[in-house]
C-alpha cells in the first residue's frame, strides 16, 4: 500500500514526497526501485522527516505500528495522515485522541471509499429526496489472497467491513448507537477465520444500516465498494459500487446516472483532504475524533458475533477509555484521557461527524 501512496503524492499537484521509510530497507528499495526518482530514505519517520524539511507524515505501517509511529509524528509536531484501521483498538485509537488534543496536531485517517463522485452524488440525491434513514450494502468477492487475513479470526469484519461501516457513517452522517452481527464461515471457504457477515446497526433517530459481505462469493461479485440502496421518505437511490446511480422518486421514472470520476478518489481523494485540511486548519472528516465511531462499529460488530449479543456502541467507547487508563501510558496522556466525563460524548463534541 505504501506504493500506492508513493504514487498518489507524486500525482497530487500540491505535494512532494521527500523520503520513504521502513524498518525493512529492502522495502524502500524495492519501492524506490520501482518509482525510479530517489528520495531520502531511513528507519525512523520523525528523524528523516526532520532531516528533509517535511511539513507532514503518511502512516502506512502495519496496523499495529500505528500508535507508535503516530504518537512519535505528533508529538515531534507533525500533522499525521494514517491508514485504516487508525490502530487495532478502540482503547489504542483513544490514546491517539489523547495524544492528538496534548500536542494541538490533525491525525486524519484515510477511509479511501469515501472519496468517490459517485458516492457524493447518492448523498446529495438522497439528501435531496429528505434523506436517507434505510441504508443497505452488499459486498460480494472472491479473493485469494493469502498471508495474514486468511489466517484472521474475522478477515472480512476487521480488514474490509470497515471501508462499509465509514460509509455507512458519511451517507448517514448521524451517529451510530447498536449493532446486531453474526458471522459465519461458508463451507467452501479458504479462509481459517469468517468471511461473512451480517450486521444490522441502530444510527441515532431510527436510521438503520444493513451490511451483508462475504470474501468467499464467486459469481457476479460487486465491486471493492459494494452496491449500495438508501431509502428515503420520498424515494430510491442506488449506486452500484462503480459509476451508475439512479434515483426514483416514488413511482416516477427512473433516473439513470452515469458519474463522471472526480479528479482525485480513493486514497487520493484522502490526500487532497489533508492537504487542504493542514493549510486550511479545517477539521476533515476522517479526524481521529470522528474516525474512532468507524472502528468503534467494527469492534462492536466483532464483539456482537462474537456473543451473539446486541452490542452497545456509545458503552463500548467509554469502555475502552477505562481500557486505555489501565494501560501503561504517559502522565500527559493519562491526565486528558481521566479528563473527559463522557468519552463518546467527547468525540461528538470535537468532531466533525461524517
Ligand atoms: N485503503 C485500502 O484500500 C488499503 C488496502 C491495503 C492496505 N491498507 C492499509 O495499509 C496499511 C499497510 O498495509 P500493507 O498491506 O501495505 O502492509 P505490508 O505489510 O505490505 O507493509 C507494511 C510495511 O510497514 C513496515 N513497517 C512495519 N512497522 C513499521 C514501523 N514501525 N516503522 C516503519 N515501517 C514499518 C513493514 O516493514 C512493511 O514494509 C494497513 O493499515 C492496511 O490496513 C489499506
Amino acid at each position: 500500500m505504501g506504493r500506492a501512496w508513493i504514487r498518489a503524492i507524486d500525482r497530487a499537484d500540491d505535494a512532494e514526497l521527500v523520503g520513504l521509510v521502513d524498518l525493512d530497507p529492502r522495502a524502500v528499495e524495492a519501492a524506490l526501485a520501482a518509482r525510479g526518482p530517489s528520495v531520502a530514505s531511513g528507519t525512523d519517520a520523525v528523524a528523516l522527516a526532520r532531516a528533509e524539511g517535511a511539513d507532514g507524515i503518511v502512516d502506512v505501517t502495519v496496523p499495529v505500528a500505528h500508535l507508535p509511529v503516530n504518537l512519535a509524528a505528533l508529538d515531534a509536531g507533525y500533522p499525521v495522515l494514517c491508514e485504516k484501521p487508525v490502530t487495532p483498538t478502540v482503547r489504542d485509537a483513544l490514546i491517539l485522541v489523547a495524544a492528538s488534543e496534548t500536542t494541538g496536531r490533525l491525525l486524519m485517517v484515510s477511509q479511501s471509499r469515501r472519496y468517490y463522485a459517485a458516492l457524493d452524488e447518492l448523498r446529495r440525491r438522497a439528501a435531496d429526496l429528505g434523506g436517507a434513514e434505510l441504508l443497505s450494502t452488499e459486498f460480494l468477492k472472491a479473493p485469494h489472497f493469502g498471508g495474514f487475513r486468511e489466517e484472521m479470526d474475522h478477515p472480512l469484519l476487521v480488514d474490509m467491513a470497515i471501508h462499509s461501516f465509514d460509509v455507512a457513517r458519511a451517507v448517514l452522517d448521524r451517529v451510530p448507537l447498536t449493532v446486531d452481527c453474526r458471522s459465519f464461515n461458508p463451507s467452501w471457504s479458504w479462509f481459517r477465520g469468517d468471511a461473512a457477515a451480517e450486521a444490522l446497526f441502530e444510527f441515532e433517530g431510527g436510521a438503520r444500516f444493513q451490511y451483508f459481505g462475504s470474501w468467499v462469493a464467486p459469481g457476479l461479485e460487486t465491486s471493492w465498494n459494494g452496491s449500495w440502496r438508501a431509502g428515503t421518505a420520498r424515494g430510491t437511490v442506488t449506486w452500484d459500487g462503480e459509476s451508475a446511480v439512479e434515483v426514483q422518486e416514488g413511482d416516477g421514472p427512473v433516473e439513470r446516472l452515469d458519474v463522471v470520476p472526480a479528479p482525485h478518489e480513493s486514497i487520493e481523494g484522502s490526500l487532497a483532504e489533508f492537504l487542504a485540511a493542514v493549510r486550511s486548519g479545517a477539521s476533515p472528516s476522517g479526524e481521529i475524533h470522528a474516525n474512532v465511531w468507524t472502528l468503534a462499529m467494527v469492534e462492536a460488530a466483532v464483539r456482537s458475533a462474537e456473543t451473539r449479543t446486541t452490542v452497545d456502541i456509545p458503552a463500548l467507547i467509554d469502555d475502552a477509555r477505562d481500557q486505555a487508563l489501565a494501560t501503561d501510558i504517559r502522565d500527559d496522556l493519562r491526565t486528558v484521557l481521566a479528563s473527559w466525563s463522557s468519552p463518546h460524548e467527547r468525540l461528538l463534541r470535537t468532531a466533525v461527524r461524517a
